[in-house]
């Protein structure tokens, strides 16, 4: 009888520990070789304008491959470009591609492994004086905004630090304003071999089909004593996609704390349900580049809108040959009622990941796990040691036999 119940306690021990192993040991083991390469194929007499460059960042699969390209001719885009092939390669025709951008100057060959192209694309930063603090610009009388800071006009006073061990990019511009004397737009890539989180709040989850870009405004002298930002972004892919705007709840505040909604741009086939493509962020930004929870600002984003033409960047007028469908969004930093402005710390940052196929998910965590386990396993524990205790003091009274107290 004894072993009966030294057993069960063993046994359920094993099945809630067992639960919680199974929960963290379904971890995704698909990996990518990743590499990185700056202007692919360039060779005098061709140069590129000072401060212009194209990222080539190349994940290798087993029998396909994932290409991100960044560059900052125009506008910053991000292109992302998914092939069936393991030998697809980036072409470039420089001249062509620095002269004009021509549609096809860019391309991905051979063009029939290619299953799906989109590009991300930052196109404005918006600045309006917030005298109500709604922090909505939709609900901002028109006259409240500041002409917007075009992208495609920044000069990037380019720095591409190509890190070949953490694969990351990051480049910064700004323009010849009083504006932006002391100030800096940057956007930091980063493409990851594995699944995985980044140390940096809001530590989006990310996997070996994904890319994240950071994207700070940092030392802006605002230009109204209430100032905030939103930044404007275009999403372009080929005809034949649709992409709609999810929020979900998130259930994890443990890597991005007191935020428990995530934000989804997804890409599907026109009548078919399958997501494709995504970007994925979460509705905070942060006003310090080393954030403590303080310095987390809440952001919104607006309706999805048509673009009926393609953004101003090189990369994307070179690629994009055939009709492709552009929609765009803004993001705005702050809440109503929000006594701090951007000038309080003149700094924001926000993130978003891109990526291919369904977008990473939030799962409990290790430690969480390990909380619900010990929460549940403890008092069950008790229940079931406290039983046996009892139940051995009585067989052991009940072979002694009661001893008379008196
Ligand atoms: C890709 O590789 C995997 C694993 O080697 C294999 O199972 C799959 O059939 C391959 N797919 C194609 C389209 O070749
Ligand atoms: C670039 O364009 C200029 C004029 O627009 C032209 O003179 C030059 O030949 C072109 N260069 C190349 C390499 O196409
Ligand atoms: C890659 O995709 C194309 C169609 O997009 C298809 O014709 C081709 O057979 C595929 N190649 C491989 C190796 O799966
Ligand atoms: C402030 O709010 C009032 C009333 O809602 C509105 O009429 C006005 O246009 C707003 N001012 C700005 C600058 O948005
Ligand atoms: C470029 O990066 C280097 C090293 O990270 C840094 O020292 C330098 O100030 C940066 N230059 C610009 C213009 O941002
Ligand atoms: C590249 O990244 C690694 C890991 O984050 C870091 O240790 C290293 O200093 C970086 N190298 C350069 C040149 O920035
Ligand atoms: C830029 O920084 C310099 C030195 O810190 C300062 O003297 C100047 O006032 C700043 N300019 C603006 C427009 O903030
Ligand atoms: C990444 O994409 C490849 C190819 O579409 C797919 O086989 C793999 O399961 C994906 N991995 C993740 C973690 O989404
Ligand atoms: C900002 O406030 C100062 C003093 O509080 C005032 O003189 C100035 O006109 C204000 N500027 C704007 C753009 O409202
Ligand atoms: C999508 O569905 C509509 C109506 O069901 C049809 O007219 C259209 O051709 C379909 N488009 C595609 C790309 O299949
Ligand atoms: C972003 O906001 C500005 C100001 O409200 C507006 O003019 C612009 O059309 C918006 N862009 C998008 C893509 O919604």
């Amino acid at each position: 009888m004894t072993t009966f119940k030294a057993n069960s306690i063993c046994s359920v021990l094993f099945v809630v520990f067992g639960a919680a192993l199974g929960i963290l040991g379904n971890g995704d083991t698909f990996r990518r070789k990743v590499s990185v390469e700056l202007n692919p194929g360039l060779t005098p007499p061709s140069v590129l304008p000072p401060g212009v460059g194209v990222v080539h960042v190349r994940g290798l699969g087993l029998n396909d491959t994932l290409h991100f390209l960044l560059c900052n001719a125009g506008a910053p885009a991000l292109l992302m470009v998914h092939t069936n092939s393991s030998r697809s390669a980036v072409q470039v025709d420089w001249p062509e591609f620095i002269n004009h951008s021509s549609a096809g100057s860019l391309r991905v060959a051979p063009q029939s492994s290619v299953q799906y192209s989109s590009a991300l694309v930052f196109t404005r930063v918006w600045e309006y004086d917030d005298v109500n603090n709604t922090a909505d610009p939709q609900q901002t009388a028109e006259t409240s905004f500041y002409p917007p800071y075009e992208l495609q006009n920044f000069l990037w006073s380019l720095n591409v630090s190509v890190n070949q061990s953490d694969h990351t990019v990051t480049l910064c511009g700004g323009e010849k304003t009083e504006s932006f004397v002391n100030g800096s737009l940057c956007l930091q890539f980063s493409a990851f071999e594995s699944e995985g989180r980044e140390k940096v709040w809001p530590s989006l989850r990310h996997n070996a089909n994904s890319s994240q870009l950071r994207v700070w405004l940092d030392g802006v002298t605002p230009r109204g004593n209430h100032s905030r930002f939103a930044l404007e972004f275009q999403s372009v892919a080929d005809s034949g996609f649709e992409g709609r705007v999810d929020v979900h709840s998130s259930i994890d505040d443990e890597y991005t704390p007191s935020i428990f909604k995530v934000s989804q741009w997804v890409s599907s086939p026109v009548n078919s349900s399958g997501v494709v493509g995504y970007n994925q962020w979460k509705p905070v930004a942060y006003r310090k580049p080393q954030p403590v929870f303080e310095d987390a600002t809440p952001c919104k984003h607006s309706q999805l809108v048509s673009v009926n033409r393609i953004p101003r960047s090189g990369l994307v007028q070179a690629y994009f040959t055939d009709h492709p469908h552009t929609s765009g969004l803004n993001i705005s930093f702050g809440i109503d009622k929000d006594p701090v402005f951007y000038s309080n710390s003149k700094y924001i940052s926000w993130t978003v990941l891109v990526g291919l196929g369904e977008p990473p998910a939030d799962s409990f965590s290790t430690l969480i796990i390990i909380i619900i386990t010990v929460g549940l396993g403890t008092p069950l524990a008790i229940i079931i040691v406290g039983g046996v205790f009892v139940w051995i003091r009585k067989r052991m009274s009940n072979s002694s036999g009661y001893e008379p107290i008196n």
